[in-house]
């Protein structure tokens, strides 16, 4: 098996906030990520697909095919976005790390027909990462 990981960027604000908590207790929980205009990062994103390589192509995926499904399905949808407020498939979630990857992988699982999506790596910072490989 091998694995292919195509890397995209975005930038998006987001505030962390459960509406079903008082402000004090979301002050609490999330501290100056719950400020109520919110605050911004340049995410990265690396989405791995695993598969075998076939004799004929070479390819687990055509990485140009895999890069333009994560800019249509992903990057063109949060890019420039406030994530609590512009991203439907987000509505209802905090919109911590956790959260979108997994939102993420439910698109993207859908779309990926070459190969199998393994993967979501999605950096908030150089230092803070979440990976999600699926239930
Ligand atoms: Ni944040």
């Amino acid at each position: 098996m091998v694995y292919v990981t195509r890397k995209a960027h975005f930038s998006a604000s987001h505030r962390l906030y459960n509406p079903a908590w008082s402000d004090a207790k979301n002050d609490a929980v999330f501290g100056k990520c719950s400020n109520p205009h919110g605050h911004g990062h340049n995410y990265e994103l690396e989405v791995t697909v695993v598969g075998k390589v076939p004799d004929d192509t070479g390819m687990v995926i055509d990485l140009k095919k895999l890069s333009d499904i994560v800019e249509q399905e992903i990057v063109e949808k949060v890019d420039h976005k406030h994530l609590n407020l512009d991203v439907d498939f987000l509505k209802g979630f905090v919109p911590t790390a956790e959260n979108i990857a997994k939102a993420f992988w439910q698109i993207l699982q859908g779309k990926i027909t070459d190969g199998r999506l393994y993967s979501i790596k999605l950096f908030e910072s150089e230092n803070n990462f979440v990976e999600y490989r699926g239930e």
